[in-house]
């Protein structure tokens, strides 16, 4: 068996905790392999919001493994808090939710080092979700890091003061402060949490499955032009995102990738800093938000709205090898009379179709109108039913990428889903 990946195209929030609850019946495994709570997956389940940071987003099934792996980084507080309130709804996760002995644990001066880290940035701050991400993967690779494996372990204690001494020497650097006690005894609560899952070393698990003729899906969290070496650089997030990611957070070669599901909305949001080259700041972009309801999953902050940006989405195509594109939010252009795809950039005056190192205000879009279908279509369950001027925005989208359109979802409700 092989490894099917779903994972977004854009800045993230393209709607993957939707996809994956959807696709979820067709596998056997879900499994997260990056980022950490700074992702927020939101699901509707009979007009019932639920938004997952952690555990993947296959949860609401019941039987389904759910796997959080090695490459993921975990704060006990905002895991507990999650397992809490999906038990609440009575789903049962003692046997189902698998944890990673080597994922690496944010630890409560993580987060305050990312708010110090942030705060003293000032006017070039990344907007960063303020989660303990971009501190805890630097721990991670400068090989100071504590893992879910640790709490196993003699010592865990000592290892936890021993580190966070260190950041508090390292906190003494900003001016900012800071109140640890009133974190750290909800921290030990969760890691009491974590050690009742009994973590395991998940690449064993997910490759003897894979064995077994057992199928696994793997989540993405964020966005490829959020990833570490090929996103907008410093404005991205501090872990692969791209496909690759995938075999580095699992344990699973790279030959075991199947299909590569990439995930875009119709147009384009942005959360915190950073470029942005098709960005509307005016009346059309509020449009958008408003009808698209952009404001962030895990901060509630608005999200910057823009069009659909072709050049970035073939870039993330291609450092993804995506055999399968999905589309979803397609509704919320449902009332725009003209909607504009942008087709190359114009850079320091020359035309590209590729991203430029340098990407920033040298850059300009260069637009293709298309007319709106003006139509609701927000109950339309297939493809034949689409309006022609969707169908004709979806076949220019294949043509340009390459890349069939197999999905559109047209709501945030699992029956919403248009499945070619
Ligand atoms: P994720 O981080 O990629 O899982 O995406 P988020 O959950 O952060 O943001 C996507 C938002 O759009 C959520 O509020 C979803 O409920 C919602 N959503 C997903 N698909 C659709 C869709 O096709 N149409 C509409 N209108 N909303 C959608
Ligand atoms: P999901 O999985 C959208 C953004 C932040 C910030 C930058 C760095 O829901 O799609 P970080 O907290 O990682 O240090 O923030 O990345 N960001 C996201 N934007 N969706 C996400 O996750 C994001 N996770 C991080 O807004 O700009
Ligand atoms: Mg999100």
């Amino acid at each position: 068996m092989k490894v099917d990946v779903l994972l977004g195209l854009q800045w993230g929030d393209e709607g993957k905790g939707k996809i994956v609850d959807y696709l979820t019946p067709k596998y056997d495994i879900i499994a997260r392999f990056q980022g950490g709570p700074n992702a927020g997956h939101t699901l509707e389940i009979k007009e019932i919001q639920h938004i997952l940071h952690t555990i993947p987003s296959g949860i609401f099934h019941p039987g389904k493994i759910n796997l959080i792996g090695n490459g993921v980084v975990i704060d006990p507080i905002v895991l507990h808090r999650e397992i809490r309130s999906v038990e609440k709804l009575g789903v049962d996760m003692k046997s189902t939710l698998l944890i990673s002995k080597k994922a690496h644990l944010i630890l409560p001066t993580h987060r305050i080092l990312d708010a110090a880290s942030e705060a003293q940035k000032g006017d070039t701050k990344i907007g960063s979700t303020l989660k303990g991400i971009g501190p805890t993967y630097m721990d991670k690779t400068g090989r100071n890091g504590l893992r879910v494996g640790d709490i196993l372990l003699p010592g865990f204690r000592e290892k936890y003061h021993f580190l966070v001494k260190k950041h508090r020497e390292l906190l003494k650097l900003y001016d900012f402060s800071y109140k640890l006690k009133e974190y750290e005894e909800g921290w030990f609560e969760g890691i009491e949490a974590i050690r009742s899952f009994h973590p395991i070393d998940t690449e064993h698990y997910i490759n003897q499955a894979l064995k077994e003729n057992r199928s696994v899906l793997a989540e993405g969290a964020q966005g490829t032009l959020l990833d570490i070496d090929f996103g907008s650089y410093p404005y991205v997030t501090s872990s692969n995102t791209i496909c690759a990611g995938a075999c580095i957070g699992l344990g699973i070669a790279p030959n075991r990738i199947g299909e590569v599901m990439g995930i875009f909305k119709a147009y384009c949001t942005r959360v915190g800093s950073g470029p942005f080259p098709t960005e509307l700041d005016n009346s059309t972009g509020e449009m958008l938000r408003e009808a698209g309801h952009e404001f962030g999953s895990t901060t509630g902050r608005p999200r910057r709205c823009g069009w659909l940006d072709l050049v970035a989405l073939k870039y993330s195509i291609m450092l993804n090898g995506v055999t399968r594109l999905i589309m979803t939010k397609a509704d919320v252009l449902n009332r725009f009379d003209t909607i504009r795809v942008c087709t190359a950039y114009r850079h320091n005056g020359k035309e590209t179709f590729s991203l430029p190192f340098d990407l920033g205000d040298n850059v300009q879009p260069v637009y293709r109108d298309f007319k709106g279908w003006m139509t609701d279509t927000s109950g339309y369950t297939s493809f034949s039913e689409l309006p022609r001027e969707m169908s004709e925005y979806v076949r220019f989208i294949e043509e340009e990428t390459g890349v069939p359109v197999k999905m559109i979802s047209v709501g945030p409700e699992r029956d919403q889903t248009i499945y070619r």
